[in-house]
């Protein structure tokens, strides 16, 4: 990570490209508009991610972004943070450690307003957690849920608003669950508040949500005739908001997406079906229309009631009584009587679209409880949830809805506030850690002003009163409302009343809304009649989605919306409190959609009502890191001997042991009252690195007894196919035909410096120092390595240029895909030499374990292609030469190695212009085979230790398995629809006729033209304000700037004589220098003024 100034200490950050600094915690000026610069210079350099400390900020970069692929998920696969640049899998990935580490749950906070890209994030973190966990085949099936519930409930969900085309209509906390082992065995879904009113209305320019276009545009021929599908415009419901097309979705492809997702979780087919059935059944129940009938409302035209009914399982004059009719309840005197009330144009509309509201939403639920069953474990261990919510919204018209999507995120504003502000600042003096406090604008009076019970009451409070005393249809209501807000909270700060309703500003800006239809919104009840009618339903399915029971009574006030949404977010708070907490917060460049578009004072509005400044001061001042003593003993418990199982004695004396066994800073650390505080990541890094290392060299001690155990059966049958691979081909020498196989002759754990040329997951299958034999027949040492995907040459050269001019560096000097390999030939006898071809050009190479290196090439080449390896073996062999474009050889030509009968066992190499002579003593009868009893404890050859482990490192994450399941919805049988069918409409069945225009139509077409103002960056009113006066203490809460961060201290050793190098990977030193041992293998690895060598 480059950023760091000059301390550049890891190796990683010379690979990677910088652009500003990717933590803000060492922006040189905190100020918003440095920080805006800074997100600015990386947004156009196309990094979208950048850290405050832990916090992780991501700017919607509105084009896919290159670095989501395989490659990253393997570096950011238990990487140290500053090894790679700033990512979301990184966040995810130091998520999933804590957990399996810690053992504690963990959670993410992704905010951000409408179309900042939280429901993205989300994607990539659960995709991120799935891919690096491991798991059986049941552990992929969650997985598939996992994944799968995204596309299904984004698809009753999620609707294209004017503030983005996929917005969430719902917030969702998803727990997954995992096993001690850190699989993911489980999870649950629990959701907040569907937007429901958006299946009847919504503003102009926006859309339904989005499966009622996937049905329409997706359902195959006999769907539509048993739907009554026909086009997008003829559903009332549909054609309101003028807007039926979103550019970047396809609804029909999208729809088979829905489909899949549905199979995967594990919903029935003929429950599917039924699910469609509903949708259309909506859509349906939207073209019923009403007159005035004397003051009474009557069906317009009796024909749009067959099919809903129909759809529905409902008779279709009961339909139509209860849309147009009420029973209620009155009391006379003492007795209580049930009369039947007719109702008005207005109150039939109203009644219609609650049955569609209400019939939604319960498919929604539906299908979120189906995803809960389907990864439901008895048992709960460990779980990392991850929130999406509906991001803070502002539209021409804010009605309800967005009043509690908008409190929801003042909700999650203030957790932020109270975790990484508030109790952070609040922890440094209970520890009596010396501090001196920063200033931030607590947007609490805001929460109070909308959820506070008494004193005064909050609005929902005051919403909850007024619905008390409300009749049915609430004429007059929402005035009252208004009329009883501007009287008890008219004076508050963060409060402001308009003729149409009433102003809060909230910490993201002022919002206007509009009071009309609160009151009816916020009781969200759903009379009798309609529950009732659902219940006559013949299809069990939507009786069963109705199952209230009817008959009891009713105590105390009905719950109402408005409270429902309040106990969710302060449940969901307590949750989220008993969590490690994360954050990501989004940021939105722009309005248009459009990559690269940076509107400057949009994204400082942001930056400003986010806290990003306060929170780097925060941070900066402040302690990277903390945790109590015992727990910081657990994690840490195996960098000493002393701390070793376990630290016996005073725990402040133990973690102190343990910060000077890696030799912190004093000023890197403050032991406080229970925890221990330490100031730079960095110094965390370290403790990491060195547990990490720890662990490492256990876990190979125990891979390597484990293997020594399993492997001889395998390895004894490994020779065997490779010895089968020679048999009557080629002489084999005496002393190899019996020894073991190792595959890693070079120890590649230990060679980070030829590991970073194979991918970081890759298997070795087989690693060895060979002799590669140039176009002169010039021999020269490469490392050879097999990996199951790749044949890769290393070799060494000088540093020409640059600050490490003259060292010696790994080059990679050819990488050959498995599959490009042409053939391998070699000669009938002895020797060592094998010929790789490809189609461009050829590689000699001398190798000793060839019979193991070919066998288990040609087992990944099989693997790769479905085809047999074909080898060759001739004591005449051609080789291919490279084409060069300079020099006399630049037509490539081609070279030929000649294999001749001499003595002894040792090759004997005659090189002549076009040909090399290859002699050498006859060798064991090419029909020799292992003997299958003695197998020998590695009698030959390996060079270095007896054996290093191959390693096994974890198979590539696998992806998700995709069961090819197309569209299947299978209906139950025909003859029920058949029979349903309403008399007199079954021609209409195939293409309904279009239903008379709507008198609204023509008001819609004035509404289509919208003003836009509302898109405009919001006004900051009182929340601004407060923020900008709070907002003005000395910049690093007045310390002097932090000093530069520490490198990690590295051992050191004082030399006793001077030393001149005797060649070039060797260090010269003075007597008296002092060298940094930067590695220790069987050599050590210094530093000394920068240069690193071995000494
Ligand atoms: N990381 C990303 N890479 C590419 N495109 C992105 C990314 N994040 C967001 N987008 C684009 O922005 C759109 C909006 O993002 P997203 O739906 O995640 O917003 P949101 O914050 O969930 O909004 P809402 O609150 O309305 O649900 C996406 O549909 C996608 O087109
Ligand atoms: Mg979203």
């Amino acid at each position: 990570m480059g950023s760091r100034g000059h301390y550049r200490y890891h190796w990683q950050s010379h690979n990677v490209k910088q652009s500003g600094v990717d933590d803000m915690v060492l922006l040189s000026k905190i100020t918003e508009d440095s920080i805006v610069e800074n997100l600015k210079k990386r947004y156009m350099d196309d990094y979208i991610f950048t850290y405050i400390g832990p916090v992780l900020i991501s700017v919607n970069p509105f084009k896919q972004m290159p670095y989501f692929s395989e490659k990253e998920v393997e570096m950011y696969q238990g990487a140290a943070p500053y090894e790679n640049p700033p990512h979301i899998y990184a966040l995810a990935d130091h998520m999933y450690r804590n957990m399996v580490i810690d053992r504690e749950n963990q959670c993410v906070i992704i905010s951000g307003e409408s179309g900042a890209g939280k429901t993205v994030a989300a994607k990539y973190i659960m995709g991120y957690i799935s891919r690096i966990s491991g798991g059986g085949p049941k552990v992929q099936h969650v997985k598939d849920i996992i994944l799968q519930s995204n596309p299904l409930l984004e698809a009753f969900g999620n609707a294209k608003t004017v503030r983005n085309n996929n917005s969430s209509r719902f917030g969702k906390y998803f727990e997954i669950q995992f096993s001690p082992g850190g699989e993911p065995d489980g999870g649950k879904i629990s959701n907040f508040l569907l937007e429901k009113s958006r299946v009847v209305m919504r503003n102009p320019g926006e859309r339904s949500f989005h499966i009622f276009y996937q049905l329409i545009e997706g359902a195959n021929a006999e769907q539509r005739s048993n739907l009554g599908i026909t086009s997008l415009e003829y559903y009332y419901y549909l054609n309101q908001s003028g807007s039926y097309k979103v550019d970047d979705i396809n609804d029909k492809s999208d729809f088979q997406e829905t489909i899949h997702a549905m199979n995967v979780i594990g919903i029935f087919s003929d429950e599917q079906a039924m699910v469609l059935q509903i949708v259309a059944g909506v859509l349906h129940l939207g073209n019923i229309t009403f007159k005035e009938s004397g003051n009474y409302a009557a069906v317009e035209s009796e024909e749009f009631l067959a099919f809903p009914a129909f759809l529905l399982g409902i008779n279709q004059n009961r339909l139509k009584e209860k849309l147009t009719s009420r029973q209620m309840d009155s009391k006379w005197g003492g007795k209580s009587e049930s009369i039947n009330v007719t109702l008005n144009v207005e109150q039939a509309c109203y009644t219609r679209d609650a049955l569609s509201k209400a019939l939604h939403a319960r498919v929604f639920d539906f299908l979120v409880d189906s995803i809960n069953k389907a990864m439901e474990k008895d048992h709960e261990e460990y779980n990392i949830g991850v929130l999406d919510i509906y991001g803070f919204e502002i539209f021409q018209k804010n009605g309800f809805e967005q009043f509690c999507i908008n409190f929801v995120n003042e909700k999650l504003q203030q957790i932020f506030i109270e975790l990484t502000l508030k109790a952070e600042q609040e922890e440094y003096i209970q520890e009596g850690i010396k501090w001196t406090p920063i200033d931030y604008f607590n947007n609490k009076i805001v929460c109070d002003l909308i959820e506070s019970k008494v004193n005064p009451p909050g609005i929902m409070s005051i919403l909850d009163d007024v619905c008390a005393t409300m009749h049915a249809v609430g004429e007059g209501a929402d005035q009252t409302l208004l009329q009883k807000l501007r009287m008890q909270i008219g004076t508050h700060d963060h409060f402001n009343s308009w003729n149409q309703g009433f102003i809060v500003h909230h910490y993201a800006g002022k919002v206007s809304y509009d009071v009309d239809g609160f009151c009816e919104r916020n009781r969200d009840v759903l009379f009798t009649d309609l529950i009732e009618l659902m219940q006559s339903s013949e299809i069990p399915f939507i009786k069963a989605l109705f199952p209230e029971s009817l008959q009891a009574e009713k105590k105390g006030r009905p719950t109402t919306a408005g409270s429902k949404i309040k106990k969710q977010a302060n449940d969901l708070v307590s949750t989220l409190m008993k969590c490690t907490p994360h954050y990501i917060r989004c940021i939105k460049p722009n309005e248009t959609k459009k990559p690269k578009d940076w509107e400057e004072s949009r994204v400082k509005h942001q930056v400003e009502y986010l806290g990003l400044k306060e929170n780097i001061r925060v941070r900066r001042a402040g302690y990277a890191y903390r945790r109590i003593f015992r727990k910081f003993l657990n994690r840490y418990a195996i960098l000493t001997k002393e701390s070793w199982a376990s630290w016996h004695g005073d725990e402040k004396q133990g973690v102190l042991h343990l910060l000077r066994s890696v030799n912190i800073d004093p000023d890197q650390f403050q032991l406080g009252r229970t925890k221990v505080f330490i100031k730079a990541p960095e110094s965390l890094f370290l403790l990491e690195e060195t547990r990490e290392r720890k662990y490492d060299g256990f876990a190979r001690t125990i891979q390597k007894a484990w293997r020594k155990y399993t492997a001889r059966k395998r390895y004894v049958q490994m020779r065997e196919e490779a010895s089968d691979l020679l048999l009557n081909r080629k002489e084999r020498r005496r002393h190899s035909i019996n020894r073991n196989f190792v595959g890693d002759y070079i120890g590649m754990d230990d060679r980070p410096e030829l590991r970073k040329f194979v991918g970081k997951r890759e298997k070795i299958d087989f690693a060895d120092t060979v002799t590669k034999y140039d176009r002169r027949f010039k021999g020269i040492k490469r490392d050879l390595i097999l990996t199951p995907k790749c044949v890769y040459l290393i070799g060494r050269e000088k540093v020409k240029q640059g600050p490490e001019k003259g060292q010696v560096r790994e080059v990679m000097k050819r990488r050959i895909e498995v599959e490009r390999i042409t053939a391998v030939s070699a000669s009938t006898m002895q020797d060592d030499f094998i010929i790789l071809h490809e189609q461009e050009y050829d590689s000699l190479l001398e190798c000793t374990f060839k019979t193991e290196f070919i066998s288990l090439l040609a087992k990944r080449f099989e693997e790769r292609t479905q085809r047999k390896l074909p080898l060759k073996f001739s004591n005449t062999l051609d080789l291919k030469l490279k084409k060069e474009n300079w020099g006399p050889w630049s037509a490539g030509g081609s070279r030929q190695v000649q294999f001749l009968q001499g003595q002894g066992d040792m090759a004997i190499l005659k090189p002549s212009s076009k040909t090399l002579q290859v002699s050498i003593g006859p060798g064991l009868p090419k029909n020799s085979r292992p003997s299958k009893k003695n197998f020998v404890q590695s009698g030959a050859i390996s060079r270095q230790q007896s054996s290093f482990p191959v390693r096994a490192a974890p198979a590539p994450p696998g992806t998700t398995s995709h069961n090819s399941v197309h569209n299947s919805v299978h209906h139950r049988p025909a003859p029920g629809y058949l029979q349903a069918q309403p008399k007199g409409t079954g021609s209409k069945m195939e293409r309904p006729s279009l239903p008379q225009p709507h008198s609204i139509n023509k008001e819609r077409n004035q509404r289509l033209q919208p003003n836009l103002d509302f898109l405009r960056v919001p006004d900051q009113g009182a929340a601004g304000i407060q923020r900008q006066m709070t907002n003005r203490p000395p910049p690093g809460g007045g310390r002097p700037k932090p000093a530069p961060k520490p490198k990690p201290q590295m051992p050191q050793c004082k030399a006793l004589y001077a030393y001149d190098a005797q060649d070039t990977d060797e260090l010269s030193f003075n007597a008296d220098d002092v060298i940094e041992i930067v590695r220790e293998v069987s050599w050590f690895r210094g530093r000394l003024q920068k240069a690193i060598s071995e000494v």
